[in-house]
């Protein structure tokens, strides 16, 4: 019922040549049954997203496209800022909110994400809206309540249709680009807490959303914690800078 889905997290990372040939080459590398399978998604700086937009149209593929962040107002003077309608308008679908960076380094609340999140669906766009524990918060047995309270925050106010239509990742901020995967176990586990959440807040609408699994994920571990029932797909930094390797993540079930 749910399509799985894989997306690169690209995070400052690649110029916009090398998007250029980022995309040409996973092209090569998919065949058409890949894409009824798994939506791939790639999410380039904002700089490489009219060049991604240009080689996915003129070549006709299949490949989606992300953006990592967005302001929530329309428009205005909020220099170095980007608005979703600038993004919509370069055929961006997806629009990540509330990663952990974002949130520890730039300082984006609950409230900011959550407001982010309804100007991407205003848009028609897709959020795929982060949420996380540290690794102090998962030693103190806090994993739950932080999690539970930033995804309640985060949806907050939407209808239940719109959240039918949305995309969760779970990314233990421990496990982020450190090489400590989270066991299948725990991030099924955490994952279905997920869904579970969204259940309670909106009902039937959670079994729609797709809970994503991050932090270093790789083509040796997708497998395992793609089996997992609550798990519809990966949101991945490193290993999908690498077009071979992000091409082994979406092709994870061979
Ligand atoms: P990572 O990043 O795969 O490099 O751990 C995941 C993310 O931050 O989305």
């Amino acid at each position: 019922m749910r399509k799985d889905l894989i997306a690169g997290n690209w995070k400052m990372h690649m110029t916009h040549q090398e998007t250029l040939q980022f995309v040409q080459k996973l092209s090569y590398r998919l065949e058409p049954s890949d894409y009824e399978r798994v939506d791939v998604v790639i999410c380039p700086p904002l700089t490489a997203l009219r060049t991604a937009q240009v080689v996915i149209e003129s070549d006709n593929l299949e490949i989606g496209l992300g953006a990592q962040h967005c302001f929530f107002e329309e428009k205005g003077a909020y220099t170095g800022e980007v608005s979703p309608q600038m993004l919509s308008k370069l055929a961006v679908s997806y629009v990540i909110a509330g990663h952990s960076e974002r949130r520890q380094i730039f300082g984006e609340t609950d409230e900011m994400v959550n407001k982010k999140v309804k100007a991407i669906l205003d848009e028609g766009m897709i959020p795929i809206m982060c949420c996380g524990e540290t690794e102090d918060e998962r030693e103190q047995g806090l994993t739950e309540q932080k999690v539970g309270t930033q995804v309640r925050l985060g949806l907050q106010g939407l209808t239940a249709e719109q959240v039918a239509g949305l995309v969760i990742a779970y990314e233990p901020i421990w496990a982020i680009g450190t090489g400590k995967t989270a066991s299948a176990d725990d991030a099924g586990d955490m994952c279905t807490f997920v869904r579970n959440t969204v259940a309670e807040m909106f009902g039937e609408a959670a079994d729609s959303v797709r809970v994503l699994y991050g932090g270093s994920v790789k083509p040796g571990n997708i497998a395992g914690l793609m089996a997992k029932r609550d798990i519809d797909g990966a949101l991945v930094g490193g290993a999908s800078l690498d077009p071979d390797s992000m091409a082994s993540l979406v092709r994870y079930y061979i």
